[in-house]
């Protein structure tokens, strides 16, 4: 059975976005292969080195947000990076074989730099990221990543540091694949990316009266000043819910009737919301009673923990083996 590794950095409360872009396939991936999900907690400390302060909580929010749509530890590995010490064994013993310029020609890198100003990149820490990436993915040994394409150059790099490992040392690793997330594009209540620093999120842990009073709000096309103006759905961002979430015929009734302008926008928008409610629900319902119980998810991440710990422990014997330690 293949091994799939992935990693999400600890951002708190997870919305709609996380839900379509990453969640969803990890829900699939959990029940065809052996998975570990973690935490990346330290990799939060290489953008944002000055506050870990928030580090703590937001790794247990977002956990709680994991378990509440549906990760399940009894199939997944679900771990915290910072817990399992031998990631750090493994990232220092690889920044030895891995030559600079691999890293600062890393198009992510390079673009991270460019978008995140304002932050002090200029750390070692960052640079070596992906280093510390491919110590992740390849302690555990895994054969598939499951990434966005933004992080498509991580894996590349990785494959090419176990190249190098496999060659200089012992044929310990495979290389891991990216596996690429299709992600459904779904914007947010502004009409640009749904993103937590936009403040224009639908979180997985809002209540239905908190989801229908964001999406009621949520921009459309422009064109529709007036209740009796025509608009055209593909220019407007809340029809892209109704592609996700509505039925056949719902979808070609709003789309008719916006084009008449034989629907009002909130009407239309109503629609959308009823199913987004449906499927959000059981979800905050869910998150509520965890939040209850904050001792449980510690103890769900401390076995978890464990179960990756034994793994890491397994490979690191092998590599110090190899490397004559
Ligand atoms: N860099 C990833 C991100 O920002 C998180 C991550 C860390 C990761 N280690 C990983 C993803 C290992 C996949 C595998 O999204
Ligand atoms: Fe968007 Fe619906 Fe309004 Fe058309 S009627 S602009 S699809 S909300």
């Amino acid at each position: 059975m293949d091994t799939i590794v992935s990693g999400m950095r600890p951002t708190g409360r997870l919305h709609l976005g996380h839900y379509f872009g990453a969640l969803t396939n990890w829900l699939k991936l959990q029940e065809q292969y052996r998975c570990y999900f973690f935490v990346a907690d330290w990799h939060a400390l290489t953008t944002d080195y000055a506050t870990p302060q928030g580090i703590n909580q937001n790794t247990i929010e977002m956990v709680m947000d994991w378990l509440s749509v549906g990760l399940d530890p009894n199939k997944a590995v679900v771990f915290r990076q910072s817990r399992v010490k031998e990631h750090a064994e493994l990232h220092l013993l690889y920044s030895m074989i891995v030559p600079v310029p691999w890293l600062e020609r890393n198009p992510t890198y390079k673009d991270q730099i460019k978008e995140l100003v304002g932050k002090d990149l200029s750390t070692y820490g960052f640079l070596g990221y992906p280093v510390l990436q491919a110590a992740d993915i390849t302690i555990y040994k895994a054969n598939k990543v499951p990434v966005g394409v933004d992080q498509a150059p991580h894996v590349e790099l990785t494959r090419e540091i176990v190249r190098r490992f496999n060659q200089v040392y012992a044929p310990i690793f495979p290389e891991p694949e990216v596996l690429l997330t299709e992600a459904q594009r779904l914007p947010g209540l502004d009409g640009r990316k749904m993103s937590k620093s936009y403040g224009n999120s639908v979180m997985l842990s809002d209540t239905p009266k908190e989801i229908d009073q964001k999406l009621s709000k949520m921009v459309t096309d422009p064109a529709r000043v007036r209740r009796t103006d025509p608009g055209e759905p593909e220019k407007c961002p809340a029809f892209q819910f109704h592609k996700i979430y509505s039925t056949q015929d719902e979808i070609a009734e709003v789309s008719q009737g916006c084009r008449t302008a034989g629907i009002g926008c909130l009407d239309c928008k109503k629609i959308m919301i009823k199913h987004v409610v449906a499927q959000l629900a059981p979800i905050s319902a869910k998150r509520a009673a965890l939040a209850e119980r904050p001792k449980d998810v510690e103890d769900i991440l401390a076995a978890g923990n464990r179960l990756a710990q034994e793994k890491a422990r397994e490979t690191m014997t092998e590599v110090r083996e190899a490397l004559g330690l």
